[in-house]
């Protein structure tokens, strides 16, 4: 299914399927109002970078980060995979390019936020190194919990 999965970044377009993707795991994420202006913004910033999962011309997933140079730091997230596509490595291919961008970039400590119930996205970090720091407690706007890993780079 990987063959054909290539990591890039962000075009103009991809906004419509970040969105739709965003929407079907929902219950995932903060509940902002993510939509297609908010997403073309965040592309637009200096400090944010896209990493777009992209088969055949279709967008299956993608990770943002938002990183300080300066300072050596960065927060991973939001990610997301559409689930047709889930747990055959797409994720984890956004992530290594990910990291290889921010070592580039001068980051040495990427922090990363899950809600403290979605085990799949725990597990996934945890898969990837990261190792957890800190539980913030009614951190969301439904006042639910937060775990917060950090990775060394
Ligand atoms: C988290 C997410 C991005 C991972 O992407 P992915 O492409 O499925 O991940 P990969 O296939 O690269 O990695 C697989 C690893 O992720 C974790 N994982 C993925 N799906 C899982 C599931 N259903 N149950 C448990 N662990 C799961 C496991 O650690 C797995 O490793 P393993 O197969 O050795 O157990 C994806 O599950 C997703 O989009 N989830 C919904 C959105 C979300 O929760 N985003 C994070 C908000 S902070």
């Amino acid at each position: 299914m990987l063959k054909n999965l290539t990591i890039r970044g962000f075009k103009q377009g991809d906004e419509k399927r970040i969105v739709r993707i965003h929407r079907d795991s929902i219950d995932k994420f903060e509940s902002m109002n993510v939509d297609d202006d908010f997403i073309l913004r965040l592309s637009q910033r200096h400090d944010f970078q896209f990493f777009i999962a992209d088969i055949n011309g279709l967008v299956v997933g993608f990770l943002g980060a938002v990183f300080y140079s300066n300072v050596g730091r960065s927060e991973v997230g939001p990610i997301a995979v559409e689930k047709y596509y889930r747990n055959s490595g797409v994720g984890s291919k956004l992530l290594d390019n990910c990291e290889n961008f921010l070592k580039t970039a001068g980051i040495r400590r990427i922090t990363a936020r899950v809600r403290y119930d979605n085990n799949e996205c725990i597990s996934f970090f945890r898969k990837h190194g990261f190792e957890q720091e800190a539980v913030l407690r009614r951190y969301t706007r439904d006042l639910g919990d937060v775990v917060q890993f950090v990775r060394f780079i």
